[in-house]
């Protein structure tokens, strides 16, 4: 028996202005997103913004419902539409932005587990990275060079 350490990098930036052209670009693009999300229960607006390969610019946003279960967060809604619009396409990366309409989001949101096991079968087919960017209303972004950086033993269609 022997332990075996998992670690993860990840970029760590102040403030939007610190990211590159593009990253910043697509994180306005997600802000853009998030104003428009529908979370009237937990009234915690989520928006993403996928980057693909062709230059498209896919967006989506979290969408609740009465009940409560059916609704959807804002990277599946995202990674799906891009998937059912642009099947061909690889995704270069997705921007995350997350704000509250109870209090002031000013850490980092990550993508759910959910999402980044949806994430992760678009990452593995198209056999290459797609950096994730994360950030809340304010405060510092994170960024990952891949999504199974952040899925450490997944599960995926070889074991199926
Ligand atoms: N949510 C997302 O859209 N993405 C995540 O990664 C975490 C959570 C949404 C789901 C729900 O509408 C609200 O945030 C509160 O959980």
């Amino acid at each position: 028996m022997k332990k075996i350490d998992v670690t993860t990098t990840a970029t760590l930036f102040d403030n939007i202005s610190q990211l590159s052209t593009e990253d910043a670009f697509l994180m306005d693009k997600a802000v853009e997103a998030r104003q428009k999300a529908y979370a009237p229960y937990s009234k915690f607006n989520v928006g993403a913004a996928v980057l693909l390969d062709n230059g498209e610019v896919v967006l989506g946003n979290n969408q609740e419902s009465a009940a409560y279960p059916s609704g959807m967060c804002a990277e599946r809604v995202a990674i799906w539409k891009a998937g059912s619009d642009f099947p061909d396409m690889k995704v270069k990366k997705i921007a995350i932005t997350a704000a509250s309409e109870n209090s002031t989001v000013n850490k980092p949101v990550g993508p759910c587990g959910a999402c980044r096991q949806t994430l992760s079968e678009y990452e593995i087919n198209q056999q290459q990275p797609i950096e994730i960017i994360f950030m809340g209303e304010v405060g510092k972004i994170i960024k990952t060079e891949s999504l199974l950086s952040l899925l450490p033993f997944s599960f995926d269609s070889s074991y199926l």
